[in-house]
């Protein structure tokens, strides 16, 4: 099987720039698709930003901070993203929405070479493949973590009828990607959401119950469990959003009333205070 050339990422949010920059930095060619201007428009000025600290920090030579920008295309259609041989799907973390993109992407990839990967942090990779009817053995779990130059872990996920040589492949670039691939089953939040989701939800709860002020609930998890940041500090980071989606996929998928998200989690969100990403969500970070 050839190498990677030319990757399509679909989504360019926090992770799905991260995804591309990544790539870009491997020598591979990226294409970012997005359906919404704007969102095309931050994840340019983000990456412009992050290159040329990375030059700053003498990681990475001006020269090659230009060449890895120069690999990276953006697009409002989807018809651009045709002739990548690869694809890595990182829009919302919602159903219908990732289960409407697979079929669309199984009829424009009918290439048996192409690899349909997700980013999903939860969402059964089964489900998504029986929705790329024809395609499922070509569609993978490729979950990266934010943000996506910085950490190392790639969370390798096999749905059921996901075929070996895909799962083999998706361990080798995840490598070429510098990256450290470990692979998981595809159970509900596979092992990463299953584990960290809780402990988040959990600070939520401990923030409504009133057992501390934020700061304090993010301080004792820093200083006293050495976690680079606290889990309310964190789920700011991730997008409130996504933390609710994922707590409600744990929760439809384990049939367990513990994994039910925190009302003030859901509380925030419904609010439009999303974390980083719009500005504020626990803390206020408009100014940062
Ligand atoms: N994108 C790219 N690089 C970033 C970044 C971003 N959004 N934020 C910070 N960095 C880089 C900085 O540029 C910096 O590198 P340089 O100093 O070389 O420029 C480096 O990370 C360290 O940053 P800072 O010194 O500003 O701050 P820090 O030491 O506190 O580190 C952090 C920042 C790496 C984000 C660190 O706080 C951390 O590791 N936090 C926890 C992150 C984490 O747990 N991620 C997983 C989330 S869960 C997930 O991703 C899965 C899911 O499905 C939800
Ligand atoms: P985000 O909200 O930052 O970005 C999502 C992007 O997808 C937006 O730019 C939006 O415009 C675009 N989009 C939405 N629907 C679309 C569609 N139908 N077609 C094209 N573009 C569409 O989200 P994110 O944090 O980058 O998360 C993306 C995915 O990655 C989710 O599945 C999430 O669970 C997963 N993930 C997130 C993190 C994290 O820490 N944020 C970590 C690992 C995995």
């Amino acid at each position: 099987m050839s190498e990677v050339k030319k990757l399509a990422v679909i989504g360019a949010g926090q992770m799905g720039g991260g995804i591309a920059q990544v790539a870009a930095q491997a020598g591979i060619e990226a294409v970012v698709f997005d359906s919404f201007a704007d969102s095309i428009e931050r994840c340019k000025a983000l990456r412009a930003k992050l290159l040329s600290r990375a030059v700053e920090k003498g990681r990475m030579t001006a020269e090659e901070a230009e060449a890895a920008s120069m690999r990276i295309s953006y697009t409002q259609s989807i018809d651009e993203i045709a002739g990548a041989d690869w694809v890595v799907e990182a829009i919302v973390e919602e159903k219908a929405v990732k289960f409407d993109l697979f079929k669309t992407l199984a009829k424009m990839f009918p290439d048996e070479s192409v690899v349909l990967a997700s980013n999903t942090s939860s969402i059964s990779i089964t489900e998504i493949a029986t929705s790329a009817g024809g395609a499922a053995s070509r569609v993978v779990g490729m979950h990266f973590f934010n943000p996506v130059p910085v950490m190392k872990l790639v969370e390798v996920i096999r749905g059921m009828q996901t075929a070996d040589s895909v799962v083999e492949r998706t361990l080798a670039l995840a490598e070429r990607l510098g990256k450290t691939p470990l692979a998981a089953n595809d159970r509900p939040g596979f092992v990463s959401n299953r584990v960290l989701m809780p402990l988040i939800n959990e600070a939520f709860y401990a923030l409504m119950e009133g057992v501390a002020e934020p700061e304090a609930i993010d301080g004792i998890m820093q200083l006293g469990c050495n976690h680079p940041m606290g889990p309310l500090r964190l789920a700011d980071f991730i997008g409130l959003d996504t933390c609710v989606n994922i707590m409600n996929v744990l929760y439809e998928g384990l049939g367990n009333p513990k994994y039910a998200p925190c009302p003030l989690l859901r509380q925030y969100v419904a609010a439009g205070r999303l974390g980083d990403k719009t500005g504020a969500g626990v803390y206020e970070h408009r100014n940062k």
